[in-house]
């Protein structure tokens, strides 16, 4: 284990608590907020395209002070629960210290992982709303990791190269081990363990990289979505055929002979939320 390594985890979850989305997305929710025609539901689909904004409301909902812990498990809930002028506010000191930034792959990933996820909920008796909440936060310990150290995982990025396979998952996980004593996985379940997320959500990311043989409807969700999401880009976006091996990234009971019409509904849905920010 190298010796930089533990100082990084260190720090993240020790600055975690002061960070603030990227500046665009709360940009783009206080443009529309006052808007007579806009509703809780509007706001949460502007919101959640920004996982750490979304973290930041959840966890807020999820505070003692609204005595709901650890009980509101979606994002439109979670606004209609805290009212406009409290969303306002977190969008506002988002903007001010906008300290933590997603980069645009990481963005598109939570995007298409969310849609992937609710496209899927329903197979696994999921609930969509939290399917799609869970999808869109799932990594964010990796953006987390490759904000404090952009060198140190920029190695394991080149680790996981473009293909996805379980292998390239593995080894990705054994990589962030080495170099940070934990896993992109365990660090944002760790974090959303302490702002009072739902422990079924927090449980999801905790696992979503791992065989699990007692997985929930939730986890199932994730991986499911997770999967989905890659593949998604190994197709490219006519959905007609696919170059690599992909058996071991198909969804749970999902066949191969669904994907061209999952990873259609799976676009849709991302550039309906893409589109709110052209
Ligand atoms: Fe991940
Ligand atoms: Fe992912």
């Amino acid at each position: 284990m190298q010796a930089a390594a533990p100082r990084v985890k260190d720090e993240i979850l020790t600055r975690f608590e002061n960070l603030s989305p990227a500046s665009n997305v709360a940009i783009s929710v206080l443009s529309f907020i006052d808007r007579d025609d806009i509703g809780a539901a509007d706001i949460a689909l502007v919101t959640s395209a920004d996982p750490v904004l979304t973290a930041r409301i959840m966890r807020m909902a999820n505070s003692a002070f609204y005595g709901m812990g650890g009980r509101v498990a979606t994002l439109n809930t979670a606004i209609s629960l805290l009212g406009l002028i409290t969303v306002r506010s977190i969008a506002v000191s988002a903007v001010v210290t906008n300290v933590a930034s997603i980069s645009p792959d990481d963005w598109l990933h939570a995007i298409e992982t969310a849609a992937a996820c609710s496209v899927l909920s329903s197979r696994y008796s999921a609930d969509s709303a939290t399917a799609f909440s869970v999808g869109m936060l799932h990594d964010i310990g990796r953006a987390l990791l490759r904000e404090f150290d952009p060198t140190g995982y920029a190695a394991i990025d080149e680790i996981t190269g473009t293909a996805h396979s379980r292998a390239s998952q593995d080894a990705m996980k054994q990589a962030e081990f080495e170099r940070y004593g934990t896993t992109h996985s365990t660090l944002g379940a760790t974090i959303l363990r302490s702002w009072n997320f739902p422990e079924e959500l927090c449980a999801a990311i905790a696992t979503h990289h791992d065989d699990n043989a007692f997985a929930k409807p939730l986890d199932l969700a994730l991986q499911g979505g997770d999967r989905l999401s890659y593949l998604s880009h190994l197709y490219g976006v006519r959905n007609t055929h696919c170059d690599e091996p992909f058996d071991d990234l198909l969804p749970d009971g999902v066949g191969a002979d669904e994907l061209p019409q999952l990873i259609e509904d799976l676009q849709t849905k991302s550039m309906e939320i893409a589109d709110l920010f052209l």
